[in-house]
């Protein structure tokens, strides 16, 4: 069995090797072959011919309303032209980033009453499920779909364990992305093309919009925090030193993390106060709005702007969180095949839109993710998309902590509950630390 560390070396190693990735969509794109076959309309092995298929295929995802259920449909929309033989059945639960859903899919496998097919992160989040033993290998479904070289080598190794490959993977999101609203900005005689190099050169726009009786900074309940707070360990402890918070060699008890976690609180002080009864796309609404200023989230947000014909540069701004430039804060989702799926000749076909380069493209398209296939067209995909590609390809990428990557769900779930903790008031800052040195040792 794998060590657990294992998967953020993956991490590095990916982003090594992520440079030829760019090279290798543009040189694809201008020979759109055979690859694109495996998205075609066949069966997903040989036992589902058409005699056998058909059936209700439970797709189990948090994807349940807005530009996420968008993304979702895109994919439906593939997988039902290219089976039409299953029936789609929705199983999606609300709450982003699996707040609500994970719990729920966890007492269902515990029961025995598994989706078809599930969404899990890629990471270590994955690996919770393979150690329970919970999923099946699908490395064959790897071979009979012809999948195996259009993922990069090291997304792979995520998905792995003693070489068994345990899930597809449908997309790639960036966590560390701000995303503002130009007007609120210069109304409160800001520069909307200012960058800010780090947290404190960030503090003065924040004061600036605050003094104008705007929220400065919008923010949604636990899992937001979770994920503000990670963008800030990144920004101030670096890239090796956020790295090494998840295999041991840096100190959650140490200074710099102290230094952090007061920024996180002084960021925190700029939110509005309703946050904790939000979700994530309440928070982004305050930008689409003119409520609020900045909007500290993962790039899924680009597809709520892009749903209300928000325009990228006219309407919305987007930069990676201040002293964050240069390094992608990667996550990845994946389909899985849960141990004792009731249609598992269905979930295999729904694994096979995922993984076909028209199921990736479709879905990409409306998620505001950038494909996990390296084959896509990039000029497929929005402005911003493309700089996610172009930074996918040459950044530092590091795992997300609040998106399954970085840790396991027990570590995040102690994170997240010591977090609400902190902002709720309920606990000072030297217990928040100590309370996240603890859940890490979990
Ligand atoms: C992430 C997930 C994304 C998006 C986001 C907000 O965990 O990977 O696809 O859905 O949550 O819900």
């Amino acid at each position: 069995m794998k060590k657990p560390q294992h998967l953020v070396p993956d991490i590095l190693r990916m982003r090594k090797r992520a440079g030829p990735i760019v090279a290798l969509i543009v040189a694809l794109a201008i020979v759109p072959l055979a690859l694109a076959a495996c998205g075609g309309g066949t069966s997903s092995d040989g036992a589902s011919s058409s005699a056998k298929a058909g059936g209700d295929v439970e797709v189990f995802t948090w994807w349940a309303a807005g530009s996420e259920k968008l993304g979702l449909d895109a994919l439906v929309g593939v997988f039902k032209t290219q089976h039409p033989d299953y029936t789609f059945v929705n199983g999606a639960v609300a709450g982003g980033a699996g707040s609500a859903a994970k719990d729920l899919l966890q007492s269902r496998l515990q029961a025995g009453d598994p989706p078809d097919t599930f969404q899990a992160h890629a990471g270590k989040e994955l690996t919770d499920y393979i150690d329970a033993g919970q999923i099946e290998d699908i490395s064959a479904l790897y071979d009979e779909f012809k999948i195996r070289d259009v993922f990069p080598a090291d997304l792979l190794d995520l998905l792995t364990v003693d070489g068994k490959i345990y899930s597809v993977p449908s997309n790639i999101h960036r966590a560390n992305m701000v995303w503002a609203n130009p007007s609120v900005l210069k109304a409160a005689g800001l520069d909307p093309k200012a960058t800010y190099d780090s947290i404190d050169a960030w503090i003065p726009a924040l004061d600036a919009v605050k003094a104008k009786g705007k929220t400065a900074l919008s923010v949604a309940t636990t899992w937001t925090q979770v994920n503000l707070l990670e963008t800030v360990l990144i920004s101030d402890l670096g890239t090796d030193g956020y790295i090494g918070l998840w295999d041991g060699s840096t100190d959650w008890k140490g200074a710099d993390v102290t230094k952090a976690l007061g920024h996180f609180e002084k960021l925190m002080s700029y939110t509005n106060k309703d946050r904790d009864g939000l979700d994530w796309p309440e928070a982004t609404q305050m930008i689409i709005d003119g409520k609020a200023a900045f909007n500290v989230m993962g790039d899924w947000a680009v597809a709520a702007f892009e749903e209300q014909k928000q325009v990228a540069g006219k309407d919305f701004i987007y930069f990676p969180v201040p002293g964050t430039d240069g390094t992608f804060d990667f996550l990845a989702d994946s389909f899985t095949l849960p141990v004792g799926a009731k249609n598992p000749d269905g979930a295999k076909a729904w694994l096979e839109t995922v993984s076909s380069l028209e199921g990736q493209t479709a879905f990409n398209k409306a998620k505001g993710s950038i494909p996990a296939r390296t084959d896509a067209t990039p000029s497929d995909f929005s402005e911003y998309q493309q700089t996610a590609i172009t930074s996918f390809g040459k950044d530092t990428i590091v795992p997300s902590l609040a998106h399954g990557a970085a840790s396991s769900i027990a570590v995040l779930n102690a994170i997240a509950d010591a977090t609400s903790k902190f902002t709720t008031g309920a606990s000072d800052l030297k217990t928040y630390q100590s309370e996240l040195a603890a859940a890490v040792a979990l």
